[in-house]
């Protein structure tokens, strides 16, 4: 009677741990789709070249949190201004901000050369890193990360172009875990930083 009682337990323990096991993999799969990296959503391999020359892939990215933002450097507003705030962040987060990477990537690599990225970032921040490559490789980056970026003729024969404003936040994973809005606070901004980064907010 006792061993058909036990017997009936470890069933029950066992069914228990089939259940966890089995919501474990459902509670995955339902997150995933504001995951990204590991998950295949947003984010994965590519290979592109750093402002110095040097050849700089997502494997440059691995094992530590990152804010990524795409633009150009004609950008006449938002870029300038994004960057001006992202030295502002980095400034705040002191110490902190040696444990993240800061990116950015062209999406008008016609115009952007490494020299010229070099120079344009390099005035904001020498901790920010800037990225461009062949034509083919930033709209393939632009399909990873979801970013909409179109040239937008001016009337002097010149363009310029539309393109997404908001800053990516990505955790030492490679997921997806949100976004800083362009004019978003900078308070806002540094304190999602600093969660992204596992300092305490305010520290
Ligand atoms: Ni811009």
């Amino acid at each position: 009677m006792l061993a058909k009682i036990r017997f009936v337990l470890w069933g029950l323990v066992a069914a228990a741990v089939g259940l966890a096991l089995g919501l474990f993999v459902l509670n995955d799969s339902i997150t995933a789709p504001d995951g990204a990296g590991r998950s295949g959503l947003l984010g994965g391999p590519f290979s592109l070249t750093r402002s110095d020359g040097a050849t700089f892939t997502d494997r440059d990215l691995a094992d530590a949190p990152y804010a990524m933002f795409f633009g150009f450097t004609h950008c006449p507003e938002v870029c300038p201004t994004t960057l001006y705030e992202m030295s502002g962040w980095i400034d705040a987060m002191g110490a902190d901000a040696d444990r993240m990477k800061f990116v950015f990537v062209t999406v008008d690599p016609e115009r952007d050369t490494p020299e010229l990225l070099a120079d344009y970032v390099d005035s904001f921040s020498d901790k920010v890193i800037a990225l461009t490559g062949s034509v083919e490789a930033i709209d393939q980056m632009k399909k990873l990360y979801r970013v909409y970026a179109a040239k937008v003729p001016l009337e002097d024969g010149d363009y310029t172009m539309d393109h997404t404003a908001s800053v990516y936040l990505m955790d030492a994973k490679g997921d997806f875990v949100g976004t800083v809005a362009f004019g978003e606070g900078s308070e806002t901004a540094v304190e999602k930083l600093r969660k992204l980064v596992g300092a305490a907010s305010g520290a």
